[in-house]
């Protein structure tokens, strides 16, 4: 596969759009499931994790159409409830099909939604749920089967805060008979976007944002259009790469409103940021301050998917700083290789110690799943001469074109073909070509 050339040590300047929440798309796109006519969803983000949903609604009967950021899915003819395995392998957010296929087919079947790297991604919650409906599952080698009969609204209390849990339950509630109010429910913006989507279908739902969330099942759905929400990652990410690299950067149609966690940190770090009317200008032109001591938390607190891009800025920072990951087991992968560019992170536990007053240089190291990756893009942007980082399909899955982006931006970014090279060989620029 493809790697990223990146030169390091060029200052961003310019301005992006920020592309359509990966993170809210895939449960709506599951979501349009439940709705007997046709869906159609503006601001859909071109990355694979949309493009394999798309195949997914495909093999349950859905007509799905996509033109340039507008998906359009005509779910009136949703017959089947099984999951081909080898969608369910690749992308483990399938498991949302659940609540959607139950209440609109009543069944489902699906090989268990693997782990990753990032930790062992149990489903316990979402079948717990599932069975509070009456949902009957039967777990066999291959994976889930469910069947759900006639669903009843349930009082559903989550011991944990889960983003994917929440969803399954919300899609499952909309059909079920009576109402379902969930306690703990997650309050990530997602959930509130793909409420958004269901009350615009006809669903009757309140409380989503806060932990006690209330559907009154049984409403008829009907199509409706709808537009994905920003991505709030994303944007954190081109922030980051922006404190990383220096220079000032514009974000257009980004949900400043989801980020405040994260801009008390970059203000800490030094960040000059403005706000207004759905613009985030950030302005790094000074040494980077210290982060401090970071943990990650459920929504509204600082986010998980920005923990190892964060990592890769602590390590410029002028003084030492922590990361404490509290949402995943096994999120700190990617240090290995940050410390190959220099990093110096130490792990203890679930902290990560970041002593900072680094200068990162180039290499080749190896994405192995989507922050991971993002991370060492941040971290190339900053290093002294080139860094390849193969694995690029992993980032691709949530992000549209990081690398065209940062060049955008003015980043000195190329793309290296079949780089099945060791890691030890030299990078050389030569080997790479102009962004696709
Ligand atoms: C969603 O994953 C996101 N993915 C993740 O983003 C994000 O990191 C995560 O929420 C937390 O915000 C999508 O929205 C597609 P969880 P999800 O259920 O739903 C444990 C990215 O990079 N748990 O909130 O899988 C679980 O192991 C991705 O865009 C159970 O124990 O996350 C984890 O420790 C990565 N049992 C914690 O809860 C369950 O049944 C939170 O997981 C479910 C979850």
């Amino acid at each position: 596969m493809d790697s990223i050339l990146i030169c390091g040590e060029t200052p961003l300047y310019g301005r992006l759009r920020v592309q359509g929440s990966k993170n809210a798309a895939l449960p709506i796109l599951a979501a349009t499931v439940l709705v007997p006519g046709i869906s159609v969803l503006h601001n859909c983000p071109k990355i694979e994790d949309v493009r394999l949903m798309c195949k997914l609604l495909e093999t349950v009967g859905c007509q799905v159409k996509w033109e340039n950021h507008t998906v359009t899915v005509d779910a009136s003819g949703v017959v089947c409830g099984t999951l081909p395995s080898e969608y369910v392998e690749k992308m483990r957010s399938s498991v949302i099909f659940m609540g959607a296929m139950l209440g609109r087919v009543g069944e489902v079947s699906l090989k268990y939604p693997g782990g990753c790297v990032i930790g062992k991604r149990p489903i316990d919650l979402h079948l717990k749920a599932m069975e509070q409906f009456g949902v009957q599952t039967r777990q066999t080698e291959e994976g889930i089967v469910a069947n759900a009969g006639k669903m009843k609204g349930a009082h559903i209390i989550f011991p944990i805060s889960s983003v994917g849990a929440t969803e399954n339950t919300i899609l499952a509630a909309v059909y079920a008979e009576g109402t379902t109010v969930l306690e703990q429910a997650a309050r990530e913006p997602e959930i509130q976007a793909l409420c958004a989507f269901l009350r615009r279908a006809g669903a009757e739902i309140a409380g989503d944002g806060s932990g006690r969330i209330r559907i009154d099942g049984q409403r008829t759905l009907h199509g409706c259009e709808y537009t994905i929400p920003p991505d709030r990652i994303v944007t954190g990410t081109y922030l980051l790469g922006c404190m990383a690299a220096g220079g000032e950067i514009c974000l257009e149609n980004a949900p400043a409103e989801e980020l405040s966690a994260v801009f008390h940190v970059l203000k800490r770090m030094g960040a000059e940021l403005f706000i207004c009317s759905g613009e985030v200008h950030c302005r790094r032109t000074h040494a980077l301050k210290s982060a401090g001591n970071i943990m990650t938390e459920v929504y509204p607190g600082y986010p998980t998917d920005l923990q190892s891009p964060m990592l890769a800025v602590m390590a410029l920072a002028e003084k030492n700083s922590s990361m404490t990951e509290t949402i995943f087991e096994n999120r700190f992968r990617i240090v290995e290789e940050l410390n190959r560019m220099g990093a110096g992170i130490h792990i203890q536990g679930k902290t990560a110690f970041v002593p900072g007053a680094r200068r990162l240089h180039g290499a080749r190291v190896t994405a192995q799943e989507l922050r991971g990756g993002a991370a060492l893009v941040i971290a190339g942007l900053a290093a002294e001469g080139i860094t390849a980082i193969s694995g690029r399909q992993y980032i691709d899955r949530g992000y549209e074109n990081i690398a065209k982006d940062f060049e955008t931006l003015g980043a000195k970014v190329l793309y290296e073909e079949n780089s099945g090279k060791d890691s030890r060989q030299p990078v050389t620029a030569a080997a790479g070509k102009e962004n696709r």
